[in-house]
């Protein structure tokens, strides 16, 4: 069941073109300090009354002289461009006005954080698009661009715990296929994406900053308003709640105001501009629900999202309380090309060919009930960097697998057939919580190699302990990023017994280790990535993916 073509085959695509994408190369493990949204509330005020460039008077103490730049980069293995070591994002004002005329959008966004050490210079990440003004706590600053960074210069060292405020203003063209950064495995020229009536927002893994000027990593989370304006009859949504809506001066535009109060990696963005309607739907387990769907395919599409509310309880029983404060499903018409769904946070991304055609619906409800898991694992708990990938495709797949099973008749047959061609994908990719590169990560070497770790550590636990290990993660990590060390301590901690010898050859070995309480599986022999697979023949409803 597991592989498409060759044991390494994307998993996740819709469709699945080929791709080049970056070579990985170092490793470090990233730690961030948790920020609160009471954090972020408070720092905004402050920024207004002392300047952060101006520093705290006007003598630069002996630590401020040895201020030094943030370094470029949070040290992901996978992505070692990404992000900025020298602060701490706490919240982005995202403001974007959507010209139909040009298909265009006016943007500004205000990001606000604090200096984690004497600063004399600090970088966000952004790709593309045309800067038109850099002010940072209201007054201009140097500021330059170089590769997908945007390097700032303020005029005096920011002294480390001081808040800062950098408003970015920009033109953007989300049809320009003037961008620097690769989404891998394939995909599209930037997180831009373009349809006849607007656009829609697809940055991960690591392309978000071809939206927004941001600290791009997952292990900085912020909270989010977007206040986006379009014109009267577009509609308009974000991650989060709608706050309010209102009328331009002159009523030719509407402006709409999302709020995403629970901290958000940067690459579960979304924002749509386009003929959307926007459909409350009865909600489940205390979740409100809203579905945002193309309104000239709202009819076929309303009905095959009608296990929604189901599908939300179902996950609350499994994982815990559903982690924010909505949650919905995102289905455009004119993003068939995009060939995957995406856990965007609070509003799930599916084209809507795919949801349409629903040719195989046991298929179409794995995938809405596999970004629906994401909100959990990988959203509200996110990777600490992108090598801890399989923490969020193999939970998904995890649960994507039994919500299709039941009564558990097939997982074991998938089980067995994905233990088959484990040591296939781990020669093809590397160990499940090592992706030899970026472009392996999305490989059914995550998805059923990481579901088939999950259910390893169940043999090995037993169902009640997994239980409560699951729930245990979010319950520990909500809101915040965690690794793979913290998924083993937690497990070791909830099971009562150090489980680092067991899952660590499971996690970290390209040799798959033996299956518990099924002495007699074995693996199928690596063969050259070219080779086809028997797996996939077996179960062609999965060999579609
Ligand atoms: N995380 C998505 C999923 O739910 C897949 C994304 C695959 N591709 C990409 N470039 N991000 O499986
Ligand atoms: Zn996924």
């Amino acid at each position: 069941m597991v592989s498409t073509r060759r044991p390494g085959h994307v998993r996740s695509t819709l469709t699945g073109p080929d791709f080049l994408g970056p070579p990985g190369r170092r490793s470090a493990r990233l730690t961030r300090p948790l920020v609160t949204a009471a954090a972020a509330a408070l720092a905004a005020p402050l920024v207004l009354a002392a300047p952060a460039s101006a520093g705290s008077g006007d003598n630069l103490g002996a630590d401020l002289r040895g201020a030094r730049p943030g370094a470029e980069s949070v040290g992901d293995r996978l992505f070692p461009t990404l992000g900025n070591g020298g602060y701490d994002a706490l919240h982005y004002d995202l403001g974007m006005t959507y010209q139909a005329a040009t298909r265009t959008v006016e943007a500004t966004t205000t990001m606000t954080a604090v200096a984690t050490q004497n600063l004399s210079r600090f970088s966000l990440d952004f790709d593309g698009n045309t800067i038109t003004s850099v002010r940072l706590d209201g007054g201009p600053v140097a500021f330059a661009r170089h590769d997908e960074k945007l390097v700032i210069t303020p005029a005096r060292p920011i002294r480390a715990g001081t808040p800062l405020r950098l408003a970015v203003a920009y033109h953007a063209d989300p049809r320009s296929t003037a961008f620097t950064c690769v989404v891998p495995p394939p995909a599209t020229p930037s997180a831009w994406v373009p349809i006849d009536s607007g656009f829609v927002d697809a940055g991960q893994p690591n392309c978000e900053h071809t939206v927004f000027p941001s600290n791009d990593h997952p292990s900085d989370k912020a909270t989010y308003t977007f206040r986006l304006t379009v014109p009267q009859g577009t509609t308009a949504v974000a991650n989060g709640r709608l706050v309010s809506t209102f009328d331009g001066p002159d009523r030719t535009t509407t402006t709409s105001v999302y709020r995403e109060d629970a901290p958000m990696a940067s690459e579960l963005t979304q924002i749509v501009v386009g003929d959307f309607t926007v459909a409350q739907v009865p909600g489940a387990a205390g979740v409100a629900l809203r579905n945002v769907v193309s309104t000239a395919s709202a009819a076929q599409i309303e009905p095959v999202l009608t296990q929604e509310a189901e599908q939300v309880a179902w996950m609350v029983d499994r994982a815990g309380p559903y982690p924010f404060g909505v949650y919905g499903e995102l289905v455009p018409d004119g993003i068939d090309n995009l060939g995957f769904a995406l856990e965007t946070q609070t509003l799930s991304l599916f084209p809507s060919g795919f949801i349409k055609s629903n040719r195989n619906p046991v298929r179409v409800q794995r995938v809405l009930v596999h970004e629906l898991a994401h909100q959990w694992f990988g959203d509200s708990v996110a990777p600490a960097t992108w090598s801890d990938i399989w923490l969020n495709e193999g939970h998904a797949t995890w649960y994507e697998d039994n919500w299709a099973d039941p009564d558990g008749s097939n997982l074991l047959s998938q089980m067995h057939d994905a233990y088959a061609a484990s040591d296939r994908m781990r020669a093809a990719d590397g160990p499940v919580a090592l992706p030899d590169t970026a472009e392996v990560m999305f490989d059914n070497n995550s998805y059923d190699g990481g579901a088939l770790v999950l259910y390893a550590l169940r043999q090995e636990v037993g169902d009640a302990t997994f239980a409560r290990i699951e729930r245990a993660w979010q319950a520990r990590f909500h809101g915040r990023d965690a690794g793979t060390a913290d998924f083993i301590a937690l497990s070791s901690a909830v099971a009562g017994r150090d489980l680092r010898g067991f899952l660590t050859p499971w996690l970290y070995s390209r040799s798959t280790p033996a299956m518990p309480g099924h002495p007699d599986w074995t693996v199928l022999p690596v063969q050259p990535a070219a080779a086809p697979s028997v797996a996939a023949a077996a179960h062609p409803a999965r060999a579609a993916r």
